[in-house]
């Protein structure tokens, strides 16, 4: 297996089989710290910088708790307004990270550009990794995604998935990548102009995943252990920030999660992610049912987060 140390986070498409189950157990390791909200001093002579230049609440902040957990440091922004990048000078990736790679050891970024994050892996001698870049990968997210699955449910492979939401979705496209290296068959729900791209499908035939489309999650919720959800109503994740502007449209039923759908066709056992924010697609009342598994998905955020941070930093094999 290839060393961890040093490497960028960028996509899952370079993640190989086994390299999956190093991350867990690494995870798996770290995770006492997180449960019993200890720090540790296993990253006390690094710093990591985080180069947001899109809104997030968890993927920023679960690094950052992951690094402080493990006894690092933190700096860097949330706004790239506030940087040379984002006023006048639009600074490019290249310059930026070559100022930032001295500030840290490692780096994680969110941008509203597909393929950013991979810019700046050209240019930085230190790790990246890909917090979101535009419609294109969130790879960090999906690990955490299929840990919070090997956790609750033992095993990755032979089970059942439905993704439902947004194609386009750079979860989707991490998630899609990912289940290749596992004996996973998936079932994607999504409207007609969110579904599947054409060069996508193409893509994940040679990948040799064993997917279906459905119109309706009714057609395909009574056969998934795990059930994926993200929003169809959804900012445009290509802009640096999307405001909401006036009344938002609801989310359709074929897209839509609800506890009576759950009590009436799902599995008893089956689970249900979502990565957040949400908006209507899955309503609060499903919270507190023993589907549910999202807010233990945060918190395996930050247990996921440690781990990379460890693994990339050298800190652990
Ligand atoms: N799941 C996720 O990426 O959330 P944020 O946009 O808040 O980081």
């Amino acid at each position: 297996m290839r060393s961890f140390a040093g490497r960028d986070i960028l996509s899952l498409k370079d993640f190989e089989r086994q390299e999956f189950f190093r991350v867990f157990e690494i995870a798996e390791d770290l995770e006492h710290f997180a449960r019993d909200r200890q720090n540790t001093d296993l990253l006390k002579e690094k710093t990591l910088v985080t180069a947001f230049y899109q809104p997030s609440t968890r993927t920023r902040l679960a690094h950052e708790a992951a690094m402080i957990r493990l006894g690092g440091q933190v700096t860097g922004f949330a706004d790239a307004k506030m940087t040379r990048a984002g006023d006048f000078y639009q600074e490019s990736i290249k310059d930026t990270v070559k100022m930032l790679e001295f500030y840290g050891d490692v780096i994680v970024m969110r941008h509203f550009q597909q393929g950013a994050p991979h810019e700046a892996a050209k240019w930085a001698s230190i790790p990246i990794i890909n917090g979101g870049d535009g419609w294109g990968e969130h790879p960090t997210q999906i690990l955490t995604d299929l840990y919070t699955v090997w956790k609750e449910k033992g095993t990755i492979d032979g089970l059942k998935w439905l993704a439902v939401g947004d194609m386009r979705m750079r979860t989707m496209h991490s998630l899609a990548y990912g289940l290749t290296q596992f004996d996973c068959p998936i079932t994607f729900v999504a409207p007609p102009d969110m579904s599947l791209t054409k060069e996508f499908k193409d893509e994940l035939k040679q990948y040799s995943l064993n997917y279906k489309e459905a119109e309706h999650v009714e057609q395909a919720i009574a056969e998934a252990d795990v059930i994926l959800v993200e929003p169809v109503v959804q900012p445009d994740y290509t802009k640096s920030r999307d405001e909401r502007s006036g009344d938002v449209n609801l989310t359709p039923a074929n897209y839509k999660i609800t506890r009576e759908l759950l009590s009436t066709k799902a599995k008893s056992d089956a689970i249900l992610l979502h990565s957040l924010p949400r908006m209507d697609e899955i309503p609060p009342d499903v919270d507190i049912t023993r589907w549910s598994r999202y807010w233990q998905e945060a918190f395996n955020g930050v247990v996921m987060r440690m781990a990379l941070l460890a693994l990339v930093l050298g800190a652990t094999e």
